[in-house]
């Protein structure tokens, strides 16, 4: 089955790292220039063909669910000024195409795409971690992985070089033979200590992964940071299934930190049509 029909967001985090502001509004909610983070996480999803939304959630994240809702009264009086309603464009998901499931317990990411696990099914699918916002060049970061899975199914992870004094943060690819944007994934550690990873390919968020994901996480011991991790039960796909890596051509802001989200406001802010101009200059005066 070569087509992915389904996208699980893992957004159950609480968002600890941005108090107060996460104390009432989920973190995924927390906007970049006008647009939620979940936004462009569903957005990218959307443009890659993508027709089920699965939001892994957790208490005190319901505004999530109205945020991709239909808003009857907004709309209303939005159509009644004779404004347009593009603002509110990829916000109302198909009904029955935007599913809320909860992680009752911060069990760790693996523990969280396997609440997913029944709607999934049996068949291949994809992840989007919200907090990582990636910027496509020409086309988004899921859309450019489900052009490489067409031509070589089986598992696909999103690759992205970053200083090796970053490595012990993140997932890290060993990596094998490169083809174009394909690196073949012989191995695959969930931060390793400084000094021991296999390569600087770390993981941002974005995976095409076969449903057989799901029984081995099932079993899956805590890993790093005592979570049970997802990198710990895809490094135990390769070999059985096809595992590649996918270069991204693109930006990545990682909106898991104060200062990555500060990047990603200032540089879309400076990008935007209606105030990119007067920013800049502004920006200009301002640091001399
Ligand atoms: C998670 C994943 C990790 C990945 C990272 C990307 O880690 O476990 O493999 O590289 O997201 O941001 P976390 O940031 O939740 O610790």
């Amino acid at each position: 089955e070569l087509t992915i029909r389904k996208a699980v967001f893992p957004v159950a985090g609480l968002g600890t790292r941005f108090l107060p502001a996460t104390k009432a509004v989920p973190k995924e909610l927390l906007p970049v220039v006008d647009r939620p983070l979940v936004q462009y996480a569903v957005d990218e999803a959307l443009e890659a063909g993508i027709e089920t939304m699965i939001f892994v959630t957790g208490r005190n994240k319901g505004a999530i669910e109205d945020h991709f809702d239909v808003a009857y009264e907004l709309e209303r009086i939005q159509a009644d000024r004779g404004k347009p309603l593009d603002a509110l464009k990829g916000t109302r998901l198909t009904p029955g195409n935007a599913i809320f499931v909860r992680q009752q317990e911060p069990r760790g990411l693996g523990h969280a795409v396997w609440c997913a696990r029944d709607i999934i099914g049996d068949e291949p699918f994809a992840i989007i971690l919200p907090d990582e916002l990636l910027i496509g060049r020409e086309k988004g970061c899921l859309a450019q992985m489900v052009a490489q899975y067409e031509k070589v199914g089986g598992n696909l992870v999103c690759a992205l070089e970053v200083p090796m004094e970053e490595t012990p943060s993140y997932g890290i690819i060993d990596p094998g033979a490169r083809d174009g944007v394909l690196t073949e994934v012989k191995g695959l550690v969930e931060k390793p200590k400084l000094g021991t990873a296999p390569s600087n390919l770390m993981l941002p968020g974005r995976y095409i992964l076969q449903p057989e994901v799901m029984g081995l996480l099932a079993t899956q011991e805590a890993g790093a940071g005592g979570e049970v991790q997802l990198t710990d039960s895809m490094a135990k796909l390769i070999g059985k299934q096809p595992f590649h890596g996918v270069t991204f051509d693109g930006e990545r802001f990682d909106c898991g930190s104060k200062l990555g989200f500060a990047q990603a406001n200032f540089a879309l802010a400076c990008r935007d049509a209606a105030m990119g101009a007067e920013l800049r200059g502004w920006a200009k005066a301002l640091l001399g």
